[in-house]
């Protein structure tokens, strides 16, 4: 069967819509259906119109009318507010799940309006203000050796180690077994299938090998370019230095801040404020669950605990973060975009105090360490009281409780060169930050860093969370005490997205609570093709 359309006058219809409704008909077009011009019309200005058009074929409706897509829409609306209603406890059973709560239907009294924001700001670890380096080939040299040995002092606190530095290895004698730190200048694999791995330190280059059928093989290949590495390696009488075992810097297992007041912080990121897939809707039921106006009496008392609210990166979709991004635009003037996102924000309770990061899709340097968003861009966030304007990335204590807050842009490199990770369960990916204690492993082309003079995406503090977006997709885990999350997004699945298979899940908002670091999730939006249904 061919798809038909029949055109009628629409010059009342906005441009945008007008796009829109393009990509509804050749959506319809391209699963051999049809579709009324009126039906159209209500689909190009749903952003998950290839959910109901799939439904509506599911349904056995070639012919896809009006009615059809409202009483597709009614239904959704309803299942919403009935989902609304419910958080989804994860991991762990959390206090509110559990326990008898006997609340008493009154008025919504949030207990966060009864607190003042206690806020501490780490701005040694922050690059905002900060950003003097010029690119030269002084300031790649400086910033490498900052790493190198911060990373080093790290390793050097292992116990029972015998470290030799690179340029004293040939004074040790055949069978020896020392210890000796270096930075991973090359990984590659020998014709015979030993990994050989180039290391180097602020004097000298050698060669590793780690045998193929040694136990260590298996974990080697976890090694990534630029890792700095303790090695346990022994001198063969070829005079070859065979690794025993390595370690990475790692963290401890680490004791977490609690806070002693019930109050609990929103995380959120990639709201993409100004495209098309923005789901407006879904922030704004949002906002309505801070205010206490919808979700049963257990979600009304867990939105009265919310005092703060993290918004990391990619606030608005950005102009020119990729070609023909201004067809994807409904706002296609980045300061109106950023005048969008703080509209939003203003309309948030205003005991909320909002911590506001950039991504890569936001109007400050692609490069990281990004600094906090310009006055000039984004004026209308600065005019907010609650608003505070952070760098990525960046670190604070709420209610003594440590975060390290980073947009996640890496998750990207990381993903795709550790074995054994993908999209699916991007939290794993914090993970491997945390053991490398660096946010950017590996120095490549995908990801510069800008070469400051300190290395800001060195993670020397163990923070008590750790929290990025960038990936669409929520996530959570342990690891060795550190909360990791990996907050969603406002945005539906995009072209890009879609084309490589990564499912988002748009409109599922972790809620933190900060006395016990448990993860309740908050679900606003039921729309869309996000694999959360
Ligand atoms: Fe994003």
């Amino acid at each position: 069967m061919n798809a038909f359309y029949h055109s009628s006058p629409i010059s009342y219809v906005e441009a945008v819509v007008q796009e829109t409704k393009k990509a509804v008909i050749s959506y319809v077009f391209s699963k051999s259906a049809l579709i009324t011009p009126g039906a159209a019309e209500i689909l190009s200005s749903t952003p998950d119109f290839r959910s109901i058009v799939d439904e509506a074929l599911s349904r056995g409706h070639f012919f896809i009318t009006e009615d059809i897509v409202k009483s597709i829409l009614a239904e959704r609306e309803e299942k919403e507010e009935a989902e609304t209603s419910e958080s989804i406890p994860l991991q762990e059973r959390t206090e509110v799940g559990e326990k008898e709560v006997i609340v008493l239907k009154t008025r919504f009294k949030p207990i966060a309006k009864e607190y003042e924001a206690n806020i501490r700001f780490f701005e040694e670890y922050d690059v905002t203000g900060k950003s003097y380096c010029e690119g030269t080939v002084d300031d790649f040299i400086r910033y490498f050796r900052d790493r190198f040995e911060r990373l080093r002092s790290i390793l050097r606190k292992r116990p029972n180690t015998d470290i030799r530095p690179i340029s004293r290895l040939d004074r040790v004698s055949t069978g020896q077994e020392i210890h000796v730190i270096g930075m991973v200048y090359d990984v590659r694999e020998s014709k015979k299938g030993h990994l050989i791995l180039e290391i180097e330190d602020e004097e000298e280059r050698t060669t590793l090998v780690v045998p193929k059928d040694s136990e260590i093989r298996r974990k080697a290949k976890y090694i990534l370019p630029d890792d700095v590495l303790l090695f346990k390696v022994v001198r063969t009488s070829g005079g070859l230095y065979v690794v025993r075992d390595f370690f990475w810097p790692d963290v401890e297992e680490h004791t977490p801040h609690y806070a002693d007041v019930d109050l609990a912080v929103a995380i959120t990121s990639d709201w993409h404020v100004g495209s098309r897939l923005f789901i407006e809707k879904a922030l704004k039921k949002f906002i309505d669950w801070l205010h206490g106006r919808v979700g049963n009496e257990r979600l009304k008392e867990l939105a009265g605990k919310v005092k703060y609210v993290i918004v990391n990166g990619d606030v608005v979709d950005g102009v020119g973060v990729y070609p023909s991004q201004i067809d994807e635009l409904v706002i296609k003037d980045i300061e109106k975009q950023y005048e969008a996102a703080a509209q939003y924000i203003a309309e948030m309770p205003d005991w909320v105090e909002v911590l506001v990061n950039p991504g890569n899709h936001d109007a400050v340097r692609r490069l990281e360490p990004q600094p906090a968003l310009s006055k000039e861009v984004a004026y209308a966030l600065y005019e907010l009281d609650n608003v505070h304007m952070l760098g990525s990335p960046t670190y604070y204590a709420l209610e003594r409780v440590e975060f390290l807050v980073y947009h996640g842009t890496s998750m990207d490199e990381v993903i795709s060169r550790v074995p054994g990770l993908d999209y699916a369960e991007p939290e794993k990916a914090l993970e491997e930050f945390l053991r490398r204690r660096h946010l950017v492993p590996t120095y490549g082309v995908k990801q510069p860093i800008v070469p400051e003079r300190r290395d800001y995406m060195l993670i020397e503090r163990v923070p008590d969370v750790f929290a990025c977006g960038h990936v669409h997709k929520n996530g959570y885990r342990k690891y060795k005490g550190v909360r990791l999350v990996v907050s969603g997004t406002f945005q539906e699945q995009t072209p890009f997205q879609l084309e490589m298979g990564h499912i988002p899940t748009p409109g599922v908002i972790p809620i933190l609570t900060l006395s016990d670091l448990a993860i309740h999730q908050l679900k606003v939006y039921n729309g869309g093709n996000n694999g959360t249904r």
